[in-house]
């Protein structure tokens, strides 16, 4: 592996040890070996290389054949509930997560595990939508925002549960350049670990770390511009 990377110097949050999956006889990931500290990371590579894989191993939606992920100490494969109320997961396609049929029912539907009062439910759905622009669609039907909006949405579903880290793969990919760019600053600027998966490459600029993933295997984990240059000349 090439690395620009000097060792670990932060308290992991999520530790990816010895992980190695595969669906049927087809091998997805190899020994993959991380600590992910960082406050932004990436993860790029080419079609079928194995990113939503790893994504998906983070917050235990997948649960690897060997090896293992910690979340704050917490296994994804006896603690995944508890796992999952750290890890939030942003899929690409945003229609799949709404499911209440309002913007704020669909946001207060994330807190109903939380057995908080109607008021104070109420109170937490108004400040995550007024904090994305959605406060004036509230009371709207989920399915007629836009496809950004819903991307937002979705966001606002996750983030108003408090989770430590935001794992999104490929949030920006169906939007359109606009939404697009809205998504990636407001992912730019959360307070949340973010791990985006991504082809846009041009989004990552500005993160602290990438990993390159090729064929199941991390093969450049450092700074963004080395990464993408390392993945473009594996393209090449
Ligand atoms: N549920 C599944 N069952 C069987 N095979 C799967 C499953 N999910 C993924 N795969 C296979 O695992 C490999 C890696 O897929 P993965 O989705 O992790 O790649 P990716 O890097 O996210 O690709 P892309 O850039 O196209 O999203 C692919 O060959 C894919 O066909
Ligand atoms: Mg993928």
């Amino acid at each position: 592996m090439t690395s620009g990377r000097t060792k670990f110097t932060v308290e992991h949050v999520i530790e990816v040890e010895g992980v190695s999956h595969a669906y049927g006889d087809r091998q997805v990931l190899r020994g993959v070996d991380v600590g992910l500290p960082e406050h932004r990371i990436a993860v790029i590579g080419a079609n079928g290389s194995g990113k939503s894989t790893f994504a998906r191993l983070l917050n235990g939606l997948v649960i690897p054949d060997q090896g293992r992920v910690r979340v704050d100490g917490l296994d994804t494969r006896s603690d995944g509930a508890a796992v999952r109320q750290r890890v939030g997961f942003v899929f690409t396609d945003p229609d799949a997560q709404i499911v209440m049929p309002t913007v704020a029912e669909d946001v207060a539907f994330s807190l109903r595990r939380q057995k908080l009062g109607r008021s104070e439910s109420d109170r937490l759905v108004a400040e995550q939508l007024a904090m994305f622009g959605l406060d004036e669609h509230a009371d709207h039907p989920a399915h007629l925002l836009s496809g950004g909006q819903k991307q937002l949405l979705a966001l606002c579903s996750i983030l108003v549960t408090e989770p430590k880290v935001l794992i999104c793969d490929e949030p920006t990919t169906l939007l359109d350049l606009r939404n697009s760019r809205r998504v990636s600053e407001l992912l730019a600027t959360l307070p949340q670990q973010v791990i985006l998966v991504t082809h846009d490459l041009e989004a990552i600029r500005d993160f602290e770390r990438a990993l390159v993933f090729d064929q199941g295997s991390v093969v450049f984990d450092g700074p963004p511009a080395a990464a993408v240059d390392h993945y473009r000349e594996l393209a090449a």
